[in-house]
């Protein structure tokens, strides 16, 4: 469904990635993992098209993203949830959950949705009209995650979600995803915390300084020597 193949990209003449292709299938969950700054964010924003691409090419359900402007992508049913809780802090909890089904494929089944994601995380039901600053960092993080399905997305891609909580609101957060996954949504989710990670994803990729350096099945790279020492503590 998605396939970068060969992207690189970088932030003026500093290069992030480099060379990087991964493919995920339909509802498929795939993880992206890497030490700070091995380019897993700028690989999300190479695919929203936040990051111009210096070569390669990525499809998603046969459209060229290449070309395509940012606007474009969430159109095509690509919800990415950015790093650090980027909710609108002075709007209520169900203004912020809203302007996530703005695109017109979206806004048709805005209230239905809205029940889902009610559903998966109640807690945002019961603070429906509190404002989003307000709420705690761990509800905050929810709420960046409800906001992306609200776009009834066929691929969500996550940053990070579990960063910063504390390890109850880590278990919770992976919980949801896990639901979502089932729910059919494909996933590409980054994540420092490589062993939750790998229990949730099918297969993985790691980055190191911008290259894809391995990938595998969870299994596969769970028992991989070289991922263990540096991600896993073994
Ligand atoms: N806006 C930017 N301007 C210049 N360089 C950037 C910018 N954003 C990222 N970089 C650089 O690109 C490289 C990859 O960064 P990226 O944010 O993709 O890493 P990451 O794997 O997401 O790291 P982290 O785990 O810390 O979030 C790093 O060397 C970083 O310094
Ligand atoms: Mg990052």
């Amino acid at each position: 469904m998605l396939e970068l193949s060969g992207v690189s990209a970088s932030y003026g003449s500093v290069p992030a990635i480099h060379d990087v292709s991964i493919t995920i299938g339909e509802g498929e969950a795939v993880g992206l993992l890497g030490a700070n700054g091995a380019g897993k964010s700028t690989t999300l924003r190479a695919i929203s098209s936040l990051v111009k691409m210096t070569s390669g090419r990525i499809r998603f359900a046969g459209v060229d993203l290449s070309t395509l402007p940012p606007h474009r992508i969430p159109e095509l049913g690509i919800a990415h949830v950015p790093e650090g809780r980027q909710v609108f802090p002075e709007m209520t909890v169900q203004e912020n959950l809203e302007i996530g089904s703005y695109v017109p494929r979206a806004k048709a089944e805005r209230r239905r949705t809205l029940e889902l994601v009610y559903g998966i995380f109640p807690r945002l039901a019961d603070r429906k009209k509190q404002l989003a600053g307000t709420m705690s960092g761990g509800e905050q993080q929810m709420l960046a995650v409800g906001r992306g399905l609200m776009l009834k997305p066929r691929l969500l891609m996550l940053d990070e979600p579990s960063l910063g909580l504390a390890p109850v609101m880590t278990d919770v957060t992976f919980e949801k995803i896990g639901e979502i996954h089932k729910m059919g949504t494909a996933i590409l989710l980054v994540e420092q915390n490589v062993s939750r990670a790998l229990s949730l994803v099918q297969r993985a990729y790691v980055l190191e300084s911008g290259n894809v350096i391995m990938h595998g099945t969870s299994a596969e790279l769970a028992n991989n020597k070289q991922v263990q020492a540096a991600y896993l503590g073994i």
